[in-house]
């Protein structure tokens, strides 16, 4: 959970680097730091606070190399200050170090290279990684960059945890070693320049060419060339691949925050998703899966298994999947499915949905369920993330980048693209009525527009942000497909504004909750399953009769009078309904943050990638 850049090339690194750590600060940023190859060794420049505290750093300006590595932490260990903050340098400052990750045996580690002597400026983990590459740096009898890449391996060997490591030398002013193990690291490159980040978006104005590591391969980089070592340290080949997403998609474009502009992409975010694979005359086809008849029949479950805003779309997912195809599907939170011992064998189908494709607990529930022999489909945003390499299948939804913190557009392509995997399921097992699959489609097709047509309560949204910004509790309920969206809304409100929101099946709110209801309480409520909406509205009188402000996002016709606003949004299906219902309360949170003068797009406590547990 934080960024790391690199830069090996022909320019001053310095500038490169900074502008780099910017673009990743939506990761992590408690502390930030750089190290480049100077004439007389490996410079140093690191501080608490935001990229900006590093930029204004007078040092800053006499950074002249052209090899750099730099990082913006969030800390794991160690509280944020100057000395905690990355790169980190063995004692003898050979070496300089930036690490994404975790290393879980690093007090082991500590112990050992104390009896050797070493000494510990940091609380860090990652300070043991240096020390550990110049102990075994000492023991090569020879200065060559293998002994260099010799000695990072040998340390690599000994880390338990998650890492995404760079380092420099001074004693090798042209090179650079990289590695990962379960966090990510992506090498872009250019003909006589090679860049390094956490993520694509970073350095897509460089490049659009990249590298992608597997765990434990190594890169020893210069700045005309890259070579690939496997862990045994034999020479490997990787191909690069070609990333679509073009520059400007990692730009605010005149928007004020990365939310809001995420916000606005949705149609086009949707009509990516459904590319070409949606069309009324054929048969919705993914060609990576492959599925047959005769496997699909097999299937007794399918688990869905995501984190927080991607386990929120997975929950659309069910009712779809339920619905169409008649197989069981339980969803998860990844962090409770890989320590609670789920049932699998090869008659269960896992989806992992993530965003970015490098959530710690996704990927750990992923590579658990392909140890007990389930088949595994990702479903991801990030082409070339470790997800996409773990997973037997893998699947795009294509909404370009997505750097506020607050996932926006990730959602409802994820919404849609396992309702195109549900379609696809329904039309291999042929046991859905061919007209109801036809409509789906035709809706799909329509969302794009709809999307356009419900930012017109835009206007309406924002006065309501301005009723409720300084509320502490706010509560969320909904029906069946409507209760996935109140709680996805609630996550979003929460997380942005940081006020107290709940959600709760409306049924469920004679079990407890109706205790919290007080005199100008707000309430919410998603109003879009026709079937269910008189038992909702039933509910949301009794929160009435108690004296609760309530906010109504409805497909149906309602009487206004009844609620105290009403946010009307054109009515789909019930399957796809939350790719609507869902985005006045994007605003909602969006509008609200903005009220309390909040940084909508790094809410405090979080980042936009979740690398560790
Ligand atoms: C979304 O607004 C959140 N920031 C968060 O819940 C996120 O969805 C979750 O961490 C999963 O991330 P992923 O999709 O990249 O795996
Ligand atoms: N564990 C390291 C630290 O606390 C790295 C954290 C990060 O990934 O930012 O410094």
């Amino acid at each position: 959970m934080c960024g790391i850049v690199g830069y090996i090339g022909t320019k001053r690194a310095c500038p490169i680097l900074l502008a780099g750590l910017s673009r990743l600060e939506y990761r992590g940023y408690d502390s930030a730091g750089i190290s480049t190859i100077e004439k007389d060794g490996l410079s140093l420049v690191k501080d608490k606070g935001r990229v900006k505290v590093l930029e204004d750093k007078p040092e800053i300006n006499s950074l002249k190399g052209t090899i750099g590595i730099a990082h913006t932490r969030w800390a794991t260990h160690g509280k944020p200050s100057k000395e905690n903050s990355h790169p980190h340098q063995d004692n003898h400052k050979i070496f300089s170090v930036v690490h994404n990750g975790i290393i879980e045996n690093f007090q082991e580690l500590r112990s050992m290279l104390e009896k050797n002597g070493y000494n510990f400026l940091s609380q860090t983990d990652t300070e043991i990684i240096p020390n550990l590459i110049h102990y075994y740096y000492e023991k090569e009898h020879e200065n060559t960059v293998h002994a260099f890449l010799k000695a990072v391996r040998n340390c690599c060997l000994d880390l338990k945890g998650s890492f995404a490591i760079e380092v420099i030398s001074k004693l090798f002013p042209k090179n650079m070693i990289v590695v990962r193990k379960d966090s990510p690291l992506v090498i872009g490159t250019c003909e006589d320049e090679k860049y390094l980040s956490s993520d694509i978006p970073a350095i897509l104005s460089y490049t659009r060419d990249f590298y992608f590591l597997n765990d434990l391969e190594f890169a020893l980089l210069e700045n005309t060339c890259v070579k690939f070592y496997n862990v045994n340290l034999e020479e490997i080949d990787k191909p690069s691949s070609s990333i679509e997403w073009n520059a400007a998609a990692s730009e605010k474009n005149g928007y004020e925050d990365f939310m809001l502009k995420e916000i606005y992409e949705q149609p086009t975010a949707i009509r990516e998703t459904i590319g070409s694979k949606i069309s009324l005359d054929n048969k919705c086809d993914f060609e990576e899966l492959r599925f047959t008849k005769s496997y699909l029949e097999t299937i007794d479950k399918i688990y869905i298994v995501a984190c927080g805003t991607a386990m929120h779309a997975g929950l659309a997912g069910k009712n779809v999947i339920e619905k169409l195809c008649r197989i069981p599907v339980e969803v998860d939170i990844a962090s409770e499915f890989r320590y609670r011992n789920p049932i699998l064998n090869e008659k269960i189908l896992c989806i992992f949905i993530s965003q970015s494709g490098e959530t710690a607990d996704t990927i750990a529930a992923l590579k658990l369920a392909k140890r007990c022999g389930s088949k595994t489909i990702a479903l991801t945003n990030v082409i070339g993330s470790s997800i996409t390499r773990e997973a037997d299948y893998s699947m795009y939804t294509h909404a370009g980048p997505e750097i506020a913190v607050a996932s926006t557009k990730a959602y409802t392509s994820q919404v849609l693209l396992v309702n195109m995997l549900a379609v696809y399921f329904a039309e291999i097992l042929g046991n859905t009525d061919v007209s109801e699959i036809s409509n789906i489609k035709q809706e799909m097709l329509n969302l794009p527009k709809k999307i356009e047509e419900t930012f017109s309560c835009k206007d309406a949204i924002q006065e309501f942000a301005k009723k409720i910004y300084q509320e502490k509790d706010v509560f969320f309920l909904g029906r069946g497909i409507d209760e996935t969206v109140a709680k996805e809304g609630a996550l979003k409100l929460k997380e942005i504004s940081y006020i107290h929101s709940e959600s709760y099946p409306a049924g469920e709110l004679k079990h407890g909750p109706i205790s919290l209801i007080e005199n100008g309480i707000t309430v919410i409520s998603i109003l879009t399953d026709s079937a269910l909406m008189e038992k909702t509205i039933s509910n949301i009188q009794e929160v009435i009769s108690r004296g609760a402000k309530t906010l109504v996002i409805t497909s149906h016709a309602c009487d206004p009078s009844m609620f105290d606003e009403t946010i009307q949004i054109p009515d789909t299906i019930t399957y796809l309904s939350p790719i609507l219902s869902i985005i006045p309360l994007q605003l909602l949170a969006y509008y609200i943050s903005k009220e309390k003068g909040l940084d909508v797009d790094k809410p405090r406590n979080l980042a936009k990638s979740v690398t560790v547990e």
